[in-house]
């Protein structure tokens, strides 16, 4: 089979597979999920010495495995299958996670770690950076409610693939697991004095309004973080890595490398 031969079967295969596979969109995207166990399918790259040059530098403990998956295809036919391709050139279509073991693990009796709940968060960037952080600290998983789906293409690519490393789901609020929940709230107690459980639920609330009156409904305990007087709020996704941060330092997780 000639090199063309093979360039056009892939794209018939990537065009198949994309509509129902995660898009990677990038190098570190892909190198995250293969770390985390992701089932890859596809991997394009429009320059595959470079690609691997990248891996030999930032990830060579799944060096081989790009090696193996990625195939080599012009700038432009990357281009026209991934609408903005990313600047390492290379692209990569990931099975989604079964929604149900990933329901089975938020929900598991004793979370070894909270799970972190997005109430209808608007920005997909923030969604991303906030599953980055969860992955960062081990936490079980995000979970959000609302309209935002938590696996668009943006947010993947805000949370640099590591949407495989903890559980990311959309629920309603009277589907969220169960367990203890901390709703964050500037009007709340003072988080410095709470410690925080490793099966806590974690909930912040929207950009633009805060936490909704269901939320709040289902709270055990509203908590704030310190703040100086005329400053409104945080910003979502550093709400999230404080209160995060605050976990961690009790709890001595995740485990110093
Ligand atoms: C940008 S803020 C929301 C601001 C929004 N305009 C409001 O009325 O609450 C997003 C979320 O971050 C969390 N947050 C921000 N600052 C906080 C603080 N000082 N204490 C506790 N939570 C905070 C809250 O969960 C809040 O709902």
């Amino acid at each position: 089979m000639s090199g063309a031969e093979d360039v056009d079967g892939a794209v018939r295969r990537w065009r198949v597979l994309s509509e129902t596979a995660v898009l990677l969109d990038g190098f570190h995207a892909l190198k995250h999920a293969l770390r985390f166990g992701a089932t890859v399918p596809a991997v394009l790259t429009s320059g595959k010495d470079a690609a691997l040059a990248l891996a030999d530098e930032l990830a060579p403990d799944v060096r081989d495995r790009i090696a193996e998956l990625a195939l080599e295809v012009p700038a432009e036919t990357l281009r026209g299958l991934v609408p903005r391709a990313h600047p390492t050139g290379v692209a990569a279509l990931a099975v989604r996670p079964d929604r149900e073991a990933q329901l089975a693990l938020l929900a598991q009796e004793r979370r070894p770690a909270p799970a972190v709940v997005l109430d209808n968060p608007r920005n997909l960037g923030n969604a991303g950076a906030v599953i980055r952080l969860a992955a960062g600290f081990g936490a079980t998983g995000v979970v959000t409610t609302g309209s935002l789906d938590p696996w668009h293409p943006t947010v993947v690519r805000g949370a640099a693939g590591l949407h495989y490393a903890t559980a990311v789901e959309r629920l309603q609020v009277d589907e969220l697991p169960a367990g203890p929940l901390y709703a964050l709230d500037p009007e709340g107690k003072d988080i410095r004095s709470v410690t925080l459980p490793d099966d806590a639920l974690l909930a912040f609330g929207s950009e633009r309004s805060g936490l909704s009156a269901e939320l709040r409904e289902r709270a055990d305990e509203l908590i704030a973080l310190p703040m100086r007087p005329q400053v409104s709020s945080y910003n979502l996704a550093t709400s999230v890595g404080m209160t995060l941060f605050h976990w961690s330092t009790a709890s001595g997780r995740p485990a110093a490398m």
